[in-house]
């Protein structure tokens, strides 16, 4: 699983004054989509839904036709991760021409019970939230790539779960201050250990690409 996520300089993730607006270069959104087009699936957090009213749809017709060509589906799978399932059926989301998912709770699927807005609809049977279940669940449904774009709790617990292999950063020059949502808001205990794998600069960008590893003893403990 990849996750493809763009920061501040201080670790954030968007302004706090429009945390719905993307905060990244055109070259960036670029770049995020080409991580898209190579995904099966994308995983996005409700608060993101929410806030931006819709998914990343692949827009390139390049980028399209290339996986119509390789047997897969024009758009991959978007996946929306709601404990609560608490989502406005009036959001654009409901209206793009994608296929969609959600993942969810016991409570959160009644509310989408006889609703045909998801093609699938995947919830743990335990009251706690189990990401090895509910990846388990979609993996079974064929889904081997996914991409995770955030927002930070979405993100943040996928790293507790030990599920992001890899991570693309790209570091915008911006400082946004205590009250922006970040990249970490929970606590993450041991941290993996994140091998470079590239880092270039792009105009005042800067996009790294790490490959995490989860092997005890080499993480660093990042107090909470
Ligand atoms: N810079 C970037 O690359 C980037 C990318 C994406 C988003 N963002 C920004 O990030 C901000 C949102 O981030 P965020 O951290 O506040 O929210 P988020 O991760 O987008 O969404 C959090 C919500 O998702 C559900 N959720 C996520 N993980 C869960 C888990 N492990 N268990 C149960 N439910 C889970 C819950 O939904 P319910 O409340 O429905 O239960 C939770 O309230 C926005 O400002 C957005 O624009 C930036």
């Amino acid at each position: 699983m990849t996750a493809i996520l763009a920061v501040s300089l201080d670790g954030k993730l968007a302004k706090p004054t429009a945390r719905e607006e993307r905060m990244a270069s055109a070259y960036d959104f670029q770049h995020l989509e080409e991580q898209v087009a190579q995904a099966d699936a994308v995983l996005f957090g409700a608060t993101t839904l929410r806030l931006g009213g819709t998914a990343m749809r692949l827009q390139s017709p390049t980028l399209i036709a290339a996986r119509v060509r390789a047997g897969q589906p024009p758009q991959p799978l978007q996946i929306v991760c709601s404990a609560s399932g608490d989502l406005d059926p009036e959001l654009p989301f409901f209206r793009q021409p994608i296929p969609r998912a959600l993942v969810t709770t016991v409570a959160g699927a009644q509310r989408w019970q006889g609703s045909a807005a998801f093609d699938y609809c995947w919830f743990g049977d335990r009251p706690d939230w189990d990401w090895s279940d509910l990846l388990g669940q979609i993996a079974a449904a064929g889904i081997q790539r996914l991409a995770v774009l955030g927002g930070g709790q979405l993100f943040a617990s996928l790293v507790q779960a030990q599920a992001i292999d890899e991570l693309w950063l790209t570091v915008c020059p911006l400082l946004l201050g205590a009250a922006a949502p970040s990249l970490m808001p929970l606590a993450a205990g041991s941290s993996p250990y994140m091998r470079l794998l590239s880092a270039a600069p792009v105009a005042d960008e800067v996009y790294l690409h790490y490959r995490l590893s989860y092997d005890e003893g080499k993480g660093t403990i990042i107090d909470s």
